[in-house]
């Protein structure tokens, strides 16, 4: 049998949705398979705060209009990669991590690379001394860019034997935000079908990765030409247009005082530890960051936004919650049948 493990971040729930598609489907095939929420293994935010990596899109936000008099230790991908050392305090994974034959590495697409705090994660690992085979999986919205490329060279890094790369566009999660409305049921629909292509997906990806046991390893041709293809137009849109929205109308940290409850609801969501409370109690963040979009969405009065095009807009609430009012729509439809 084989032992897996699936190590994922998730900012707004849809990567660990398919984490749980891909548990599935190994447990469909017989293989045990655990799964780790970073946010669960080791305080995010105190990993964050002593080495923080960040893309490109929150440098230049902080170079642009610095949130902070503090100045923050950013480091760009290329110098945390090149500064890398062990992180003491994930030492012991080395260890604990010896039982699986096989582990997945799993983040959302930010700025066509893994999530930064899924970065910081790998560069504080140890260098494994037992060869063990290895993927990275990751949702996104159509454009991975040099996400597969970026977690093989960190993860061979360590030590780690690279097998593949699987990954899937789900609902566009990230650009609620900027929405008048955005429809509970049909989202869940799409959310359904993106489910089912997913598992396809997956099983075809489980065929290879079984085979690669049984010695005679099957060909698989990783991200799809066609993806890649497609991913072109979509990179071009991503490059000027989220950097264009993100710097010029997305980023900051504005509080409505008169809806916050002072719940701290997005004190503890933020998997960056930025935010703080004021000498009033309400939140504040002091600096920029990987805008993972979580403490918006997770407010309970929509107390907060980024920017007057965030302000007032719909919220994603969650694939579980989605799945539901799809499930409820097609209720519905049966009872109207009968
Ligand atoms: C700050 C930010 C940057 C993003 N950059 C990209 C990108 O470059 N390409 C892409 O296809 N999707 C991008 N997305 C969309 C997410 O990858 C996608 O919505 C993902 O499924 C979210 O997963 P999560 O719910 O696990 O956080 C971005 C989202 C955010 C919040
Ligand atoms: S989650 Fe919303 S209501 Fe709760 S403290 Fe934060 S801003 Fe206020
Ligand atoms: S402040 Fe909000 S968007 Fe930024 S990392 Fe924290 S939860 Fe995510």
């Amino acid at each position: 049998m084989i032992k897996a493990l699936l190590v994922y971040f998730s900012g707004t729930g849809i990567t660990r949705h398919y984490a749980t598609l891909i548990q599935k489907e190994m447990e469909k095939r017989g293989y045990s398979c655990d799964m780790l929420n970073l946010e669960e293994l080791t305080d995010l935010s105190v990993l964050w705060q002593k080495k923080p990596v960040a893309l490109t899109y929150t440098i230049r936000a902080e170079v642009k209009r610095p949130l902070s008099k503090y100045p923050w230790p950013y480091q760009d991908t290329k110098t945390a990669i090149e500064n890398c050392t062990e992180n003491p305090l994930l030492s012991y994974l080395e260890q604990a991590w010896k039982k699986y034959d096989l582990i997945g590495f799993g983040s959302p697409v930010y700025s066509f690379r893994p999530a930064p705090v899924m970065i910081r994660f790998l560069l504080d690992l140890p260098v494994f001394k037992k060869t063990v085979r290895v993927f990275s999986f990751a949702t996104h919205d159509g454009a991975q860019g040099d996400f597969e490329k970026f977690m093989k060279n960190i993860l061979t890094m360590k030590g780690f034997n690279f097998v593949g790369h699987v990954d899937q566009a789900f609902v566009y999660s990230a650009s609620v935000v900027i929405r008048k409305h955005f429809d509970h049921r049909q989202a869940g629909r799409l959310l359904v079908k993106k489910s089912r292509q997913a598992r396809n997906k997956i099983d075809i990806f489980l065929d290879y990765i079984t085979s690669l046991y049984s010695g005679i390893p099957n060909w698989y041709r990783g991200a799809s030409i066609f993806n890649l293809l497609f991913g072109i137009p979509y990179r071009l849109i991503y490059s000027y247009g989220i950097d264009f929205l993100l710097n010029h109308f997305l980023f900051g940290f504005g509080i409505h005082k008169n809806k916050c409850i002072q719940c701290m609801t997005c004190v503890k969501q933020c998997p960056q530890g930025l935010i703080e409370l004021d000498e009033e109690g309400y939140p504040i963040r002091l600096y920029h960051c990987m805008y993972c979009l979580r403490c918006l969405n997770w407010c309970p009065t929509d107390a907060l936004y980024f920017s007057q095009i965030t302000d007032e807009k719909a919220r994603f609430p969650g694939p579980e919650v989605l799945i539901e009012s799809a499930m409820q729509d097609e209720l519905a439809y049966r009872l109207k049948q009968k």
